[in-house]
């Protein structure tokens, strides 16, 4: 373990976490016999950037006096400026078997080592002071918040890392660089001044104002570098980025542009987060870094209100640059004017009295989902047709038809219509999951008890997602008679493209009536238990796209009323092919 110290203008200390191949050995020998972890995929960009040194001065994962004054002041116990709590969470029995002093091995989800860490601290989080103190908030809309209250450990176990190697990638490879290697390049290229721009989505014309402006500002270069670790759930997919950020360095002139990946996770926390990135981005030896409009924030909640004011981030950072060590380049809303075919923030634009206009990011993903026209003042074609290879019009993506309703309803008979339909017009891969049906594969051995339920009605969601992921068209049938499971359904399948949800809805004496199993008649004389409407619930759903009303249309005036939202959603073309 070394720590290297480089010469200004690269960056001040840096922390070299790996061990050398000597240490190595002995450590590896000593791993075997310690308790592990497995670490979770925000812990791995963690681990990562704290092994190579990009959280400089962190030697490891937070012990409890460090945790607590970054929550509270944004300082290490010393009073070093950290604005971001770089914790190991844990579980309540992980955490019972640990104590200070403790070896502790920690492994990726292969089972590969790399690291052992040895604990300080075990001890449990505030969830709520650490969500009010480092979001400002501790609602859930904020994803930071969300993923601290739903997904991380109750514990946190803190202290010192030996690094046996980084995690591995074998995307990008030749992206990849460790901030000593960025710090290299530099000195190689005897690049002295270096603008950073941190990025989370694709990058168009107005990032390219940007970064111009800023590369002219400070008369140096530019480093690109965008994060391909964790950013906000919805955001653009980074392999797709990395291919258009790809395009869009070959318009930037000659020796004026490089970029390396940034394997980081983010918090979407606004201010703190725009000087931890800025403290990261000294620590790979650039000299300036970027803070436009709105950094690393996580957008509104639900009523509207922003979580973060839009220059709340850059003024934080200027507050603290000297301290810092790298130097903020600000913007205001960079905007184009058409009168002048040209980008400039929006104050002067305003000011001058000029039209002018944008598109963001919600909007450029409906113009895709469209497949409309993403006009020339916003971006490239290169890049446009980047992402338009891995974002299809949704006549091109994959869907689910989802059908709810009690049994009897008249799923299982509308759904083998609407397949047959769906065949016969669209030419595509058709996939029926049939609640009856899939219980006697998929689901096979499972009951009727609320978990069961719960599991098949999951594992029909599962593998619906993976047909919608892969373009194909999912129609499934089953009861599912929980807004819960309907509702993780959602989630998972619309992650990959659409997701229909049609209630049938028979009512329950129509049902019974009809009676095509003799099910109810069981049910009434207790000879099944558990029977939903019956005995069991049926939570009938609010926020179905379509409702066939079956006990007053037919089969074939359901199937039409389908076939027509599908077409108004989008998911078939208006002639039905797709
Ligand atoms: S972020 O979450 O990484 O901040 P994004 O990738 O959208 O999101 O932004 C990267 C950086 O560019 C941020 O500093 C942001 O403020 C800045 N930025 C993006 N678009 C604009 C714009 N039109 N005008 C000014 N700054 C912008
Ligand atoms: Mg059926």
């Amino acid at each position: 373990m070394d720590v290297t110290t480089l010469i200004a203008p690269h960056g001040g200390a840096l922390c070299d976490l790996i061990l050398t191949d000597a240490e190595a050995e002995d450590v590896k020998q000593t791993a075997r016999d310690l308790p592990s972890i497995t670490l979770t995929s925000r812990q791995l960009c963690d681990i990562e950037l704290l092994l190579n040194g990009a959280f400089s001065p962190l030697r490891g994962f937070l012990n409890r006096a460090d945790y607590d004054r970054v929550v509270d002041e944004m300082r290490l116990e010393d009073g070093t400026l950290w604005p971001m709590p770089i914790t190991l969470d844990v579980s309540e029995a992980q955490a019972q078997q640990l104590s200070a002093g403790d070896e502790v091995a920690l492994r990726d989800p292969t089972g590969l080592l790399l690291a052992v860490l040895t604990v300080e601290d075990v001890w449990k989080a505030d969830k709520a002071r650490e969500a009010q103190k480092v979001f400002g908030t501790t609602s859930k809309e904020h994803p930071a918040v969300a993923y601290l209250f739903d997904e991380a450990g109750d514990y946190y176990v803190g202290g010192p890392l030996r690094g046996l190697q980084l995690p591995p990638h074998y995307d990008f490879e030749a992206l990849r660089r460790t901030p000593k290697e960025v710090r290299a390049l530099f000195e190689e290229q005897g690049w002295e001044q270096v603008v950073a721009f941190q990025t989370r989505n694709p990058m168009h014309r107005a990032h390219k104002e940007l970064t111009d402006r800023a590369a002219e500002e400070v008369g140096g270069h530019l480093l690109i570098h965008p994060v391909v670790g964790m950013t906000k759930p919805g955001d653009i997919d980074y392999y797709t980025r990395v291919r258009c950020y790809k395009k869009l360095l070959e318009s930037y002139p000659e020796g004026r542009a490089t970029i390396s990946l940034l394997p980081l996770a983010m918090r979407m926390g606004g201010p703190r987060e725009a000087v931890w990135h800025a403290l990261i981005r000294k620590n790979y030896g650039c000299t300036h870094f970027i803070v436009g409009r709105d950094h690393a924030g996580p957008g509104s909640d639900s009523s509207g209100t922003p979580f973060y004011g839009p220059y709340e981030a850059q003024d934080l950072v200027l507050e603290l640059e000297e301290e810092l060590g790298i130097k903020l380049v600000p913007f205001r809303l960079m905007v184009y004017v058409p009168e002048d075919d040209a980008y400039a923030p929006i104050d002067e634009v305003k000011e001058a009295g000029k039209k002018f206009e944008m598109i963001s990011g919600t909007q450029l993903r409906d113009l895709l989902q469209e497949g409309a026209e993403i006009p020339s003042w916003f971006s490239y074609p290169t890049v446009v047709e980047e992402l338009r290879r891995s974002h299809p019009p949704k006549e091109k993506q994959g869907f689910t038809v989802f059908f709810t309703g009690l049994s009897g309803s008249g799923k299982s008979t509308i759904a083998n219509a609407l397949v047959d339909r769906l065949l016969e017009i669209t030419g595509r891969p058709v996939t029926l999951l049939d609640g009856d049906v899939v219980r006697t594969h998929l689901s096979k051995g499972l009951g009727f008890s609320a978990e069961d339920r719960s599991t098949n009605v999951q594992r029909i969601g599962f593998v619906a997602s993976e047909i919608t992921k892969h373009g194909g068209i999912a129609v499934c049938a089953p009861i599912a008679p929980y807004e819960a499971d309907r509702r993780a359904n959602r989630d998972l399948i619309e992650a990959g493209g659409g997701y229909v949800e049609v209630f049938v809805d028979t009512p329950l004496e129509v049902c019974e009536q009809r009676d095509v199993k003799g099910l109810y008649a069981k049910a009434r004389a207790g000879i099944i238990k558990g029977f939903t409407g019956i005995d069991d619930p049926y939570e009938a759903p609010t926020d179905a796209e379509i409702v066939c009303p079956t006990a007053e249309q037919s089969v074939e005036a359901s199937v039409d009323q389908i076939v027509e939202e599908l077409k108004a959603l989008g998911y078939l073309t208006h002639n039905g092919a797709a």
